[in-house]
């Protein structure tokens, strides 16, 4: 089994931060979403990885051939324009061969492990399996009907669902869906959907099951989501300490990578720092997440993203994103925390 991962969306939803890096290498935590997802396709037979990538893909390239922990083997295919989820299927066909696949859409995290649905796929010799979870905004999502053991209608983001279940974005295919994908018109948002191509597997007699999630998950679209996310997987981090924590209280969960010094530091846990940060003098966290190289200097930060390379001093900040290399500084006392979202390489003075 092979895995096609989609990396190529263009995160619209999550400016100014995607401006700069593709969505699925924004952090979470404490590593960027794709080495998430990544770490999960590792606990199952899959080592051929296709990686679908929008023109922003070069970081991504850059980065796996750098780091692959994992022992994959990647290939990447770039998808110049969006033009739908299915449309990465037609045009990674050579790619995926006539092997079976695992989709995985790249801003999808869940928690819970793909081994035993391979498994079941395998074993149940069906043409697809979708997973499915019970939601309060059905509207969002591609939605499915279902009877005891299979999908029995789909549609992408109904007007009037007929059900609370989406379909979670990680399918597994064989490679019927190739022809199913070929019949495809652009829907409504001009793309070519892969619900539609599922519903197309349905109209065909192909057998579609589904697997319902009861776990975690979440898509990652919106700032909200995102640092939902990170609370959600700072909540699972262990505690690590690879760095120097000096004459700093604790409490809580600290994970502190290679290289990086706090001094003078009231921790509240859950916080992940990286490497090579500087944090004197702060209090910081619950469900704070440091990028590597960061400066941080007498502030009070709770709840959020601080990218790599940033540096702030003086602030009171909370539910906030920080981006790259971005410079804050404030010489003011503020009791009450500001909510900021600052695209990479912004200086701002307060
Ligand atoms: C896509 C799919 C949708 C699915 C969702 C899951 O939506 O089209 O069917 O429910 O992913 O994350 P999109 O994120 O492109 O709006």
């Amino acid at each position: 089994m092979k895995a096609l991962l989609l990396c190529g969306g263009e995160g619209t939803r999550l400016r100014p931060f995607t401006y700069t890096q593709p969505k699925v290498l924004l952090p979470l935590g404490h590593q960027p979403i794709l080495f998430h997802i990544l770490d999960t396709l590792a606990d199952t037979p899959i080592r051929e990885v296709a990686v679908i990538i929008g023109n922003n893909g070069q970081p991504i390239m850059d980065l796996l051939a750098k780091r692959n922990p994992w022992g994959f083997n990647f290939s990447f295919i770039l998808q110049p324009e969006p033009l739908g989820l299915a449309h990465t299927v037609i045009i990674a066909r050579e790619t995926l061969g006539d092997d079976p696949f695992l989709m995985y859409l790249g801003d999808n995290i869940l928690d819970e492990p793909l081994r035993p649905l391979i498994n079941r796929f395998t074993a149940e010799k069906a043409d697809a399996l979708v997973l499915l979870r019970r939601v309060k905004n059905p509207r969002s999502f591609g939605v499915a009907v279902i009877d005891d053991t299979r999908v029995i209608r789909v549609e992408e983001k109904p007007d009037q669902p007929q059900s609370n279940l989406a379909l979670v974005g990680i399918y597994l295919f064989t490679p019927a869906i190739h022809q199913a994908v070929r019949t495809l018109k652009p829907s409504r948002r001009g793309e070519l959907e892969i619900t539609d191509g599922i519903a197309q597997l349905i109209t065909a007699g192909k057998t579609v099951h589904y697997h319902l999630l009861s776990g975690w998950w979440k898509d990652t679209g919106t700032v909200t989501d995102l640092l939902e996310t990170n609370h959600y997987l700072l909540r699972k981090l262990p505690p690590t300490n690879e760095g120097q924590v000096k004459k700093s209280e604790v409490s809580g969960v600290l994970a502190v990578q290679k290289g990086s010094i706090l001094k003078n530091c009231r921790v509240k846990g859950p916080v992940a720092i990286g490497t090579g940060c500087r944090i004197t003098g702060a209090e910081i966290g619950p469900y704070l997440s440091v990028g590597d190289g960061v400066k941080i200097t007498n502030c009070r930060l709770s709840r959020g993203l601080i990218l790599p390379g940033a540096q702030i001093s003086g602030v009171n900040l909370a539910d906030s994103i920080v981006g790259e290399r971005v410079q804050i500084s404030s010489r003011q006392k503020n009791d009450e925390p500001a909510s900021l979202l600052v695209g990479a390489d912004a200086i701002l003075k307060l």
